[in-house]
């Protein structure tokens, strides 16, 4: 068909595993898996979130990819020309929304990041002495409703860009530059941890399991931050997918995005544990971790002012790789099914995140003291989005795939390209459709259940 002829393509395997890692790879991998294993048991957490990552992750990934590479199309799309229902389009709708909300607030906290570049340039920490002088800044440029709409400004105009620049010419081309500076840079961050003095209490912190912090809430934190951190249930990678042809290995893409992940939020707890340690602050800090403590452990290390900055900087790459594909799901949809063209879709979509990023800057101002269910407009945004819109999706997306789609439909698509896996390893295959159809599902519907407070 025509329109399928002018799709746009990756334009080599490696340009997909990037562009779908840097989805992946983010704040839920540099700020979040730090503090969260931190405050669950280290090492214990980590060995939990591995199960989740085997047991959910990877098959759900593999599921959402084979979605997009079938279909060819945007989450609405795909769910539309694969099934007669007129149910499953409303999945990919609810994916494309939670999309669109993650974005606005996403950038919120990015745009922190990208204005703590400039922070770290400055030199301002070097005022400080202590993590609550630090917090005390922190609060001060929260508070400051100009300086917060502004680097969110900034920040979605930068995502923008690329995601206006196409598929090939903007995402793939900026992830290939991107993603292998962040390795760089990550790595930088990370020896200079190790090399200080007195690191290994960082080292043991995260090595060592500490099994008498791990409560029945570790596995359902645990799932929650498998999910977020690989892009699941609101069809980032299903769109991804979508733009790859039908000989490229699936399973083995999948496999690769999965550990590039996971070794990420490792090396990120590594770097921040050691110099966090070495540097005598406080490791139990919780979310205010990277914002309240790190600028202080930056300037109590030698080489730290350069460091900091480093920091600053992979941190911003990582969370602007991730709101591309947010707003590449949004763009998509739009392009597929609306008929519009790609730039008019990220110029609307782009600004009107932008707006509806604004009330989340105000949670910290001029709103925080207006309040839904005790929570702010930040805290909903991010609760309803993260905490139930993506594990429903998730949970529907392997309902679908495992159960509704037809199996062998199933099959002898992702049979295309992984021909070798097939017939040399078909135990781990029979492996993945128990996976898919029954324990991921159970699983998940078990966390979604807990986030609500049914139990
Ligand atoms: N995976 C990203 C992170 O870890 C966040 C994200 C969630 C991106 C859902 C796209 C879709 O920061």
């Amino acid at each position: 068909m025509s329109e399928n002829l002018q799709r746009e393509k990756w334009g080599s395997k490696i340009g997909f595993v990037l562009a779908a890692a840097g989805s992946a790879i983010g704040l839920g991998n540099i700020w979040k898996f730090p503090y969260v294993a931190g405050q669950n048991g280290g090492a214990a957490f980590f060995i939990i979130y591995i199960f989740c990552v085997i047991l959910i992750g990877l098959p759900v990934i593999i599921a959402e990819i084979i979605l997009g590479r079938t279909a060819q199309k945007n989450p609405v799309g795909a769910f539309k020309k694969l099934s007669d229902s007129k149910f499953w389009p409303w999945v990919g709708a609810m994916g494309v929304f939670a999309g669109f909300i993650i974005l606005s607030f996403y950038s919120v906290v990015a745009g922190w990041s990208v204005g703590y570049v400039y922070e770290s340039a400055t030199g301002v920490f070097y005022n400080f002495n202590s993590a609550q002088s630090a917090a005390e800044h922190f609060n001060h440029l929260t508070k400051n409703v100009t300086w917060g709409i502004g680097m969110l400004a900034i920040f979605i105009l930068m995502t923008m860009f690329f995601v206006y620049a196409g598929v090939q010419k903007g995402i793939e081309k900026g992830s290939k530059i991107m993603m292998p500076l962040l390795f760089i840079l990550l790595i930088i961050v990370m020896i200079r941890g190790i090399t200080l003095e007195g690191s290994d209490e960082g080292l043991a912190f995260i090595f060592h399991p500490d099994w008498s912090k791990v409560t029945p809430k570790t596995f359902l934190e645990a799932l929650g931050q498998a999910f977020f951190s690989l892009s699941l249930g609101m069809g980032a990678m299903l769109t991804y997918g979508s733009y790859m042809s039908r000989n490229d290995n699936v399973p083995k893409s999948s496999l690769e995005i999965v550990v590039l992940d996971t070794l990420v939020a490792v090396i990120a707890g590594v770097a921040i544990f050691t110099a966090v340690f070495a540097t005598g602050q406080n490791a139990a800090q919780g979310p205010g971790l990277i914002f309240h403590t790190l600028p202080i452990v930056f300037t109590k290390m030698p080489g730290g002012y350069f460091v900091g900055i480093i920091f600053f900087i992979l941190l911003t790459i990582a969370a602007l790789t991730s709101a591309i594909s947010l707003l590449e799901v949004v763009t998509a949809y739009f392009v597929d099914e609306k008929n519009w063209s790609r730039h008019k879709a990220v110029l609307v979509f782009g600004s009107l995140a932008f707006l509806v990023g604004i009330p989340s800057v105000l949670s910290f101002n001029i709103i925080e003291n207006y309040k839904i269910f005790g929570m702010n407009f930040f805290d909903v945004a991010n609760y309803l989005s993260s905490n139930i819109m993506l594990p429903l999706g998730g949970l529907l997306i392997a309902i679908f795939v495992g159960n509704v789609w037809g199996i062998d439909k199933v099959l002898q698509e992702l049979k295309q390209g992984s021909d070798k896996l097939f017939t040399n390893y078909s135990w781990i295959v029979s492996l993945w459709v128990v996976l898919i159809k029954y324990v991921s599902p159970i699983l998940i519907l078990f966390v979604l259940l807990q986030s609500i407070g049914v139990f």
